[in-house]
């Protein structure tokens, strides 16, 4: 018999593809997850298989979340995670939370907010689940986590849990909001420094232990900034993703770091694992990885203005990620 019209089209089709990479799979790359403004993604499992995605205050919310079941096909739900606020912060810019699950099945939200007593800079705070479900309500910790304002505040926190079940948080001091000017205003010399900090906390995840350590700064490489820290441990190494330049430039990106001990030092692989004009982003950045270093999201400008979030799934092996 003839094969069929439409699968003899097929085979021909796929040819000089299969003939251009024989031995390795093409990288599909990072899909769109939410054809909307959402950036800043974070995500979080569930004991019960569904995903939570959070995103940077946008579409009516201060806080926004999604749903997956399967990771690849999200839904963003018409829920406000964060209905009430701490103190100290006022009703705006609620930028990068991010979410990890308690030992007693609560869950932590991490947050940036704009200081009442300083406003244009923030501090990061806390805020713990009413009950166990993922999307909230969340309430907010009476006083802020970080606030660091004579350095210009803090922002951009993730939450990890290292192989020995103690807990950390990493944020960004903002140093380019006391900046000079230029480039998200710190591109004018004397430039600020914006240091990566590691703060251990209780096992409620909100009380800090001891003072912060600086893990990371930006250099001149990175442009104005290093910023969106987010800490993974994958087999003995500790990987410390972040983006660096300002997130409106087609340099931003997400990088990453790597260390044997987790406060350091970590070494910079100035890697762009996700960069402009691959996969088809622009000024791809925000990226948040699981903790069992195969799953990623981020966000890409897919309209001027409008950050959509995209994920993929990642590979690690050794001290080198992979796209795939
Ligand atoms: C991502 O990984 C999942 C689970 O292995 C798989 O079903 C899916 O096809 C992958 N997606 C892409 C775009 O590679």
């Amino acid at each position: 018999m003839w094969p069929s019209f439409s699968s003899n089209i097929l085979g021909l089709a796929l040819l000089p593809l299969a003939l251009a990479s024989p031995f390795q799979k093409r990288a599909s790359g990072p899909w769109m997850a939410l054809d909307t403004d959402f950036p800043d993604p974070s995500f979080v499992g569930t004991p019960d298989g569904t995903w939570y995605a959070f995103g940077t205050n946008g579409n009516g919310k201060r806080v926004q979340v999604a749903s997956s079941s399967d990771f690849q096909k999200w839904t963003l739900l018409d829920k406000e995670a964060l209905p009430t606020l701490g103190g100290w912060e006022t009703d705006v810019n609620h930028w990068a939370p991010h979410v990890i699950m308690r030992n007693d099945g609560k869950y932590v939200m991490y947050y940036s907010g704009e200081a009442k007593s300083d406003t244009g800079h923030h501090c990061v705070g806390a805020a713990v689940s009413q009950g166990t479900d993922p999307s909230g309500p969340y309430i907010p910790q009476p006083n802020p986590f970080a606030c660091n304002l004579d350095k210009g505040g803090s922002i951009d926190p993730a939450g990890f849990l290292d192989s020995d079940g103690t807990r950390y948080v990493v944020y960004k001091v903002d140093g380019n909001s006391i900046g000079n000017g230029g480039d998200c205003n710190n591109g004018v010399a004397p430039i600020k420094p914006t240091p990566i900090m590691l703060q251990k906390v209780k096992e409620d995840g909100v009380t800090p232990v001891g003072d912060p350590v600086q893990i990371l700064d930006r250099d001149s490489s990175d442009g104005p900034l290093v910023e969106a820290p987010n800490l993974i441990l994958h087999q003995g190494t500790y990987f410390l993703f972040y983006s660096t330049h300002c997130f409106t430039d087609p340099k931003y990106d997400v990088r990453y770091a790597t260390a044997t001990s987790i406060t350091g030092p970590y070494t910079k692989t100035n890697t762009q694992l996700l960069k402009t004009g691959e996969f088809g982003m622009t000024s791809p950045g925000g990226g948040t990885v699981s903790g069992a270093g195969d799953k990623l999201v981020l966000h890409s400008f897919c309209e001027p203005n409008v950050r959509c979030a995209y994920a993929a799934n990642i590979s690690i092996k050794g001290k080198t990620v992979t796209v795939l």
